[in-house]
C-alpha cells in the first residue's frame, strides 16, 4: 500500500528505474509473465535463451524468504513466445507491503508485458475436489481486502490504472476457455477443474469454523498468495489467466483427521507440477490465437 507520505519505494519512479535497469540488460521483451507459486518454480527451468536475474541483485526488488521459492527472474522462449518467470513470489505473511508483494507485476507492465499467468498451491475446500487436482481460477474473494490490506488503497496514480477497477471480469474467460480445451486435448479433464480462489493473509492454516465458513462464502480453494498480484494486473490492464494446484483437503468436519503441512504441499506440487506445467506450455503456445483481444 502506497501511504500518504509515500515513503514506500514502489512509486512509479522507482518502477521505470528498475524496469530499464532490466531492459538495459536483456533482449527479451516479453509479452507473457508467469508467476509460479510454491514448489512450482521448475516450470521456468524448460525454458530456451534463458537469461536469469536473482532478485537480491534487482534494484528495488525484494527477496523471497519461503522454502520452495527460489527468487529468480528468468527471461526465456516457449515455444517462439518470450516469457518473463517469477521463480518464487512475496507475501503478505513474509512481512512485505501488498506494495512490495505486487511490484513485479507493474515492473512487468512497464516491460511490455500484456498477459500473466499466476500459478500457486491452495487447499481444497469444494468437497469434489481431490488432492492434485488442478483448478482453473474463474474467480477469487479478496479477504485481506475487505479488511484493508488492498494493494491499491492510498493515491492511486493514472499511469498505472483508474481510480476504481472493475473486477468482475478479472480472469480472462477465452484464455480459461482455451485451457480447459488443452487439458481436454492432453487427456487432463477428470483433474482439471474451474473455481473460486480465496485468499487470506496465513501463515496459519484454516481452523475448521475458518474453513466452513469460507466454504460457505463461495470459495472452492484457499490459500495465502495471487490475489494482490492479480488485483494489480488488473488495474493495469494486464489480460489474466490463474491455475491453482490443489495441495491438500482442507477440513469442513471435526471429526477428520487430516492436517496440513507445508512440505505436503511441496511434495503433491512436485507430482502435478508437470501436468500444470504441459497445460501453460500449450496455453503460451497458443495465446497468439487470442492476441486481438482487448484487456480492458
Ligand atoms: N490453506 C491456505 N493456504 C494453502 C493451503 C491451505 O489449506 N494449502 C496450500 N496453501
Amino acid at each position: 500500500m502506497h501511504t500518504k507520505e509515500n515513503s514506500c519505494c514502489c512509486s512509479f519512479d522507482d518502477c521505470k528505474l528498475t524496469t530499464e535497469w532490466l531492459l538495459s540488460r536483456t533482449r527479451h521483451r516479453p509479452k507473457i509473465a508467469v508467476v509460479c507459486g510454491s514448489g512450482l518454480g521448475l516450470l521456468a527451468d524448460s525454458v530456451s535463451n534463458k537469461q536469469v536475474f536473482r532478485y537480491e541483485d534487482i534494484p528495488n526488488f525484494p527477496v523471497s524468504t519461503v522454502p520452495g521459492h527460489e527468487g529468480c527472474l528468468v527471461f526465456g522462449h516457449v515455444k517462439d513466445k518470450s516469457c518473463v518467470f517469477m521463480q518464487g513470489r512475496f507475501h503478505l505473511y513474509e512481512g512485505y507491503s501488498l506494495c512490495k508483494v505486487t511490484f513485479p507485476v507493474r515492473i512487468f507492465k512497464l516491460m511490455g508485458v500484456e498477459t500473466i499467468m499466476v500459478t500457486n498451491a491452495s487447499g481444497g475446500l469444494c468437497q469434489d475436489f481431490k488432492v492434485g487436482d488442478i483448478m482453473i481460477i474463474k474467480d477469487h474473494i479478496n479477504l485481506p481486502g475487505f479488511a484493508g490490506q488492498h494493494p491499491l488503497c492510498g493515491p492511486n496514480d493514472e499511469r498505472f490504472g483508474i481510480r476504481f477497477p472493475c473486477m468482475s471480469d478479472a480472469y480472462s474467460k477465452e484464455l480459461r476457455k482455451l485451457a480447459l480445451d488443452i487439458s481436454a486435448e492432453l487427456g487432463y479433464s477428470n483433474f482439471v477443474r474451474e473455481g473460486v480462489y480465496c485468499m487470506v493473509s496465513g501463515p496459519n492454516f484454516e481452523t475448521v469454523a475458518e474453513a466452513r465458513m469460507l466454504h460457505i462464502l463461495g470459495s472452492d480453494s484457499v490459500g495465502m498468495s495471487t490475489v494482490p498480484e492479480v488485483t494489480v494486473a488488473k488495474h493495469c490492464g494486464l489480460r489474466v489467466f490463474g491455475l491453482s494446484l490443489i495441495t491438500n483437503k482442507v477440513s469442513l468436519d471435526y471429526s477428520r483427521e487430516e492436517k496440513v503441512n507445508h512440505e505436503e504441499v511441496l511434495q503433491i506440487s512436485k507430482m502435478r507440477a508437470e501436468m500444470l506445467q504441459k497445460v501453460l506450455q500449450t496455453l503460451i503456445a497458443r495465446s497468439n490465437q487470442l492476441e486481438s483481444i482487448n484487456t480492458n
